[in-house]
């Protein structure tokens, strides 16, 4: 692969294509990507509704960055900051910034439940307590998960984005919204809801 360092148009064509720009991940991340990262139409729709000029976007499970790279490579004036638990994944999502020289990125290895979320504007929100409830769904076998972990995950995000300010956006996807606290208003979904936007009043 041939890529000029700092050229965003030579970044261009991986973000017009979900399978071209899957395959900039080893193997075993590219292989999970169409169950687990957010495909690039949604990504841009996110960017263009969360990623207003100076805003700084957390998405609470960012896995191998997909979404954070493309809403930042959609809109380059705001910042997007990505936390994951799993450390592979962040390493996967770091070596992708550097390659595709994308600034407006960070990832943070760690729980949504240790940052302050004050230090956010907007969130974003793939389902990514779902493994818990969901066999089938799991990225591997590395961490403990149960039902009573997506309950506790769930409680605690609520709380958290309960305590945001008017004017706060929240993005949405595949989540059955019980994360949601009272205060967001849904201004607007796709499908049953399965893209679903939020602002807190
Ligand atoms: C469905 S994936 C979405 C990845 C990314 N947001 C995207 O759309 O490309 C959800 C991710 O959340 C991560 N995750 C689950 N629980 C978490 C927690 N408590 N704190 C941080 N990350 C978590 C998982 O490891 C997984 O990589």
């Amino acid at each position: 692969m041939h890529l000029v360092e700092g050229n965003k148009m030579n970044r261009e064509q991986y973000f017009k294509n979900d399978v071209a720009f899957d395959a900039l991940y080893p193997p075993a991340i590219s292989e999970v990507a169409e169950q687990h990262w957010t495909p690039l139409h949604i990504a841009r729709q996110v960017a263009d509704f969360l990623g207003d000029e100076g805003k700084h976007v957390l998405d609470i499970g960012s896995g191998a960055g997909k979404f954070c790279l493309a809403a930042a490579h959609y809109a380059p004036m705001a910042s997007f900051t990505g936390v994951e638990v799993r450390k592979k994944l962040v390493k996967a999502a770091t070596d992708l910034q550097k390659q595709l020289v994308i600034d407006n990125v960070t990832f943070i290895h760690g729980n949504f439940m240790d940052l302050h979320f004050a230090d956010y504007d907007h969130f974003y929100f793939y389902n990514a307590f779902y493994e818990n409830i969901n066999e089938q769904g799991r990225i591997d076998n590395e961490l403990p998960l149960s039902d009573a972990m997506f309950e506790y995950y769930a409680d605690n995000l609520s709380r958290m984005l309960s305590e945001r300010p008017a004017g706060t956006k929240v993005a949405t996807y595949h989540s059955f919204h019980g994360e949601i606290p009272t205060g967001y208003e849904r201004v607007a979904w796709q499908g049953g809801g399965e893209l679903t936007f939020w602002v807190r009043r």
